[in-house]
Formats: C-alpha cells, sequence, structure tokens
C-alpha cells in the first residue's frame, strides 16, 4: 500500500490535468471508472476546444515529455485508440521550452570528462531547437569543424522512470481488477512504449544508427548523413557534422536556390526505397523537419532517434502485398497473408479477399498522383487486424514511414507520385527478389522461421509434464476457478479502496 503512495499522487496530478483540459472522461478509454472520470470532469476550465482530441493534446504536453511520447506513440495506434483520435494525438506538438544552456554545458563537461573550452571553441548561447528529450546547440570543435550537439534533457531519466513506473502500475491495475479493459493489453503497450523511449534516451545508439544507415547508403547518390563525432559524443551528448541546408518544406527557398524538386521526390522515395528493401535498416522519422536540402542539391537527413527494422520476410510480404494490391489480384493479398502467419490459416481467404477489394478498389481506381501507399497499406493492416493478424510494430513503423514520406513529396510536387518515379528501381528489385531464386530464399528463411519455434514449443511440453510430475499435485478446474474468483473479488474491493485513498488525497493536495 505504502509504495503505491507516490503512485496514487502521481495520479491525482494526472487527473487533476485531465479534468482540468477537459480530458478526463478520455481516463475511461484506459480503464479507470467512469464515476471517478466524472468526478474530475467537473474541475474542468472555459473555452477548450471541442475535439476530444485535441483536449487530450492539452493535457498530454502539461504533462510533459513522457506524457508527450506516450501521447505520439499512441496515435500510431488507431486500432487501439480509434481513428479520430489518433490523428488528433498525432499533431501533438514535440516543442517544448529549452533548459538552461549551463546545464547543458554542465552535463557535457560531466559526461566527456573535460572542460568545454577544451571541447569547443565557440558554443551556443541559445539552441536551435528543444524538444521533449534533448535539444540542439551550434557549437564548433576546438579543430574548427561546425557542429551541431544535441543534449539530454537533465534529469529526464528519472522523470522518465518515475512516469513509466506509474504506467506498469495502472496498467497492472487494469489488467488485474478491469478484465474488459484486458483486451487493449495495456502491460504489452507499456512494456512496447517504455524500450522504444529507452532507445532514444541513449544518444550514442542514435549515434551508431547515424553512422549505418551513413554506411549503408554511402554509395547511394543524392542522401546524406552527417559524419558523427564519436570523441563527442556520449550517452545524453551526441555531436554531428553541422549541415547547412534549407528545410524541405521551404519550397520557396529550394526554387529561388534554382533546385529541381523532381529530382528531390526521386531521391526521397529512393533513399527510402533503398534503405527498406535493401539494407533493412531505415530512418524511420522522415517528417519534413528532419529533412534539409544541401546546395549541391542533395537531400540530407538528420535525427535518427526512432530507427526501423525490417527482415527479409518482411521485405518479401510488404513487396508481394503492394504488388498483387497494384494488380487487382486480392485473393493473393489474402494468400499472402496467411502464408506468412500473420493470419490463422483457418481464416476464410475469400473474405479476407473480399475486405481488401473493399479498400483497394476506392483507392487504385484513383488518378495517379493521389494514391497513397501508405496509407493503402495502414488501410490493410486494419483489414488483417479484423481476420485476427496480432499487430507486427515494424511494419506499423514501416507504413507510418511511408505516409511520413510521402507528405514530403507532396510538398515538394503535389502533382506527382513518388513511387512512380521510383519506379525503374521498384521494377529492378522486384525482378531479381521476386524471382524464383528470391522466392526459394523465402521459403529457406520461412523454414528457419518454424526451426526456430520448436525448441520453444518443446520446452513448453517440458514445463508443463514438470508441473504434474514432480509437485505431484493436480488441482481440479473447479478448484482453480473458484481460487480465481475469490482473487477477483479481493482486487475488486482493492481497486475500490485506491480510488477512495486517490480521491482523498486529490482533495488535500489541490484544496493545500
Ligand atoms: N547535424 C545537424 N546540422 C544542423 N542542424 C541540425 C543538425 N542536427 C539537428 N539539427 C537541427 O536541430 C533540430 C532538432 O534536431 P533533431 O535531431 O531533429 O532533434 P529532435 O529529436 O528533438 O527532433 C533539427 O530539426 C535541425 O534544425
Ligand atoms: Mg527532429
Amino acid at each position: 500500500m505504502w509504495s503505491s503512495l507516490p503512485h496514487i499522487r502521481r495520479m491525482t496530478k494526472l487527473a487533476y490535468t485531465f479534468g482540468r483540459n477537459g480530458a478526463a472522461m478520455s481516463l475511461t478509454r484506459a480503464g479507470l471508472p467512469v464515476w471517478f472520470c466524472k468526478g474530475f470532469s467537473l474541475i474542468s476550465r472555459s473555452g477548450l476546444p471541442a475535439r476530444e482530441g485535441a483536449r487530450l493534446q492539452l493535457a498530454f504536453a502539461e504533462m510533459g515529455p513522457t506524457f508527450i511520447k506516450l501521447g505520439q506513440a499512441l496515435s500510431t495506434r488507431s486500432d487501439l485508440i480509434g481513428e479520430e483520435l489518433a490523428e488528433d494525438l498525432a499533431l501533438l506538438q514535440d516543442r517544448i521550452p529549452p533548459f538552461p544552456t549551463h546545464r547543458a554545458k554542465a552535463l557535457i563537461e560531466l559526461e566527456l570528462g573535460a572542460p568545454l573550452e577544451l571541447l569547443f571553441s565557440d558554443f551556443s548561447e541559445t539552441p536551435v531547437a528543444a524538444a521533449s528529450i534533448a535539444q540542439v546547440h551550434f557549437a564548433t570543435t576546438v579543430e574548427g569543424r561546425p557542429v551541431a550537439v544535441k543534449v539530454l534533457r537533465p534529469d529526464i531519466h528519472l522523470a522518465f522512470k518515475q512516469d513509466i513506473d506509474l504506467f506498469y502500475w495502472l496498467a497492472g491495475h487494469v489488467e488485474n481488477y478491469l478484465p474488459a479493459a484486458r483486451r487493449l493489453k495495456p502491460l504489452a503497450v507499456i512494456k512496447t512504449f517504455e524500450e522504444s523511449i529507452q532507445k532514444e534516451l541513449d544518444l550514442r545508439l542514435e549515434a551508431a544508427a547515424a553512422q549505418t544507415i551513413k554506411e549503408n547508403t554511402a554509395l547511394d547518390e543524392g542522401f546524406y548523413v552527417p559524419e558523427v563525432d564519436w570523441q563527442r559524443t556520449s550517452q545524453s551528448v551526441l555531436t554531428m557534422e553541422r549541415i547547412t541546408g534549407i528545410p524541405v518544406s521551404d519550397v520557396a527557398a529550394i526554387d529561388a536556390a534554382g533546385l529541381d524538386r523532381n529530382r528531390l521526390v526521386r531521391q526521397a522515395a529512393s533513399t527510402l526505397f533503398k534503405q527498406v528493401f535493401r539494407d533493412g535498416f531505415f530512418h524511420a522519422d522522415l517528417h519534413p523537419g528532419n529533412l534539409f536540402v544541401g546546395h549541391d542539391g542533395n537531400l540530407i537527413a538528420v535525427d535518427f532517434g526512432i530507427t526501423g527494422r525490417i527482415n527479409h520476410r518482411d521485405q518479401l510480404f510488404v513487396a508481394e502485398i503492394l504488388r498483387s494490391f497494384l494488380k487487382g489480384d486480392y485473393r493473393r493479398v489474402a494468400e499472402v497473408h496467411i502464408m506468412a502467419g500473420y493470419v490463422p490459416a483457418h481464416k476464410n481467404v475469400d473474405d479476407f479477399a473480399l475486405a481488401c477489394m473493399a479498400i483497394g478498389r476506392p483507392i487504385i481506381g484513383k488518378p495517379l498522383e493521389e494514391i497513397s501507399v501508405g496509407q493503402l497499406l495502414g488501410q490493410l493492416f486494419k483489414v488483417s487486424a479484423m481476420f485476427e493478424m496480432e499487430t507486427q510494430p515494424q511494419l506499423l513503423l514501416l507504413q507510418k514511414n511511408m505516409v511520413l514520406a510521402e507528405g514530403v513529396g507532396r510538398m515538394l510536387n503535389p502533382h506527382i507520385n513518388m513511387w512512380q518515379l521510383a519506379e525503374p528501381l521498384i521494377e529492378e528489385w522486384a525482378q531479381e527478389r521476386l524471382s524464383l531464386e528470391g522466392r526459394a530464399r523465402f521459403f529457406a528463411e520461412e523454414a528457419k522461421e518454424h526451426a526456430k519455434q520448436l525448441p520453444r514449443f518443446f520446452k513448453k511440453l517440458e514445463q508443463g509434464m514438470d508441473c504434474f510430475d514432480e509437485q505431484g499435485i493436480r488441482l481440479h478446474p473447479e478448484t482453480i476457478a473458484e481460487f480465481t474468483r475469490q482473487k477477483e473479488a479481493w482486487n475488486r474491493r482493492w481497486w475500490g479502496i485506491s480510488v477512495v485513498a486517490v480521491l482523498l488525497l486529490a482533495l488535500l493536495v489541490f484544496n493545500a
């Protein structure tokens, strides 16, 4: 009980903040009781936006960095929170006031183990950008190289840990006491979220990702990744070559510099295609703020905090699906899902094919420049979820990134389809990989995957037998059911006690 107190206090703050921003009722989606949320709705301030998503945005932003990230993560899970809310949360801004520069400098000195003057001859007092996890300063190294230095927010690890602990506590309660909300798998969602943020909280990983993509794309024309300065990089500090370029969203400046926008669209499509389908490792945050155009017309990417990995099997899976869609072979789309093991074989292929046609036909019938491959995939994943396909985070990330990249393409030229420009490349790839030999490799990999499952299967079998043989007890199913009933009754009581405690604390804290 006592160990729960910090969580209860923080949850009160959460409910209060959500209440003030008119978003308390949204907490019922996380499994909190309706009467509890209604109580906090009473304190909502006036003049709030009408849309639930917009009010949630305000609440998440006010709760700080972890919540901003959680909101953004949830925005990709329309399967859990619904289309409309997901769209609104995607607009959650990741720009928050900077932290003091002296703290950034102190952190750099501490982690790099040298006074700032020995590292940089010049360090900008004002950051060029500040987001929920880090901020970026421009600087010049003592050797005279212009660099951009990304520094994690001080105390971000602690703040993040407190919030994540609260999420686990809450998710645990929801899973234990509210069976109806179990379908949302709150513990699994939080675990995935924690893992992705943990990665972003170590800038050495971002540096390594940048370096890897730099090496993978070294020979590709028209795409550039800034060099990592490893001597000035640590867990909380990432120093990279400073690039100068025009933000990709500044179309007027791109034109003024006499650069060919169509060429840029082709470069964007081609680099994303190569990273995904050739290297299997891709920059997964291709929004306009992370893309620049160099004066030589090269596309430059920064910010490698979010990257995606896709294996050979999924590369072929996605390629085969898109190819079949474009050919109008909807039955094949359905079959590929079953072949890849993503949709259980007992599902009716014809029904699945019909559902694929229902989403494919309206899209494929559009003029080419209006077709979004990313959106098509997004719709498909929704349909496949109805056919019991488990969410595949790597495919969801790819799909979201395609939508982002297509947005950049449309910004540069609304009249062309970026994939059309990359067509020769796609053709060449398809000929090689979807050839007989390519398919043979696909099946070989399939076989390997299945083989990997076998030891787990035997282990499970073994564990099951241990339980009966060594302990020598065999509980009657009725006994087990009775235990479960008692546990759930106690759980419900405990939940009631927690909620009353929260309310009492709320009164104490906010009337103080
Ligand atoms: N190597 C760089 N050269 C020049 N500017 C950079 C560089 N890296 C980052 N920036 C600037 O800092 C901003 C934020 O950096 P980014 O890595 O995208 O951080 P965040 O993860 O907070 O979005 C970028 O949008 C860009 O304007
Ligand atoms: Mg960025």
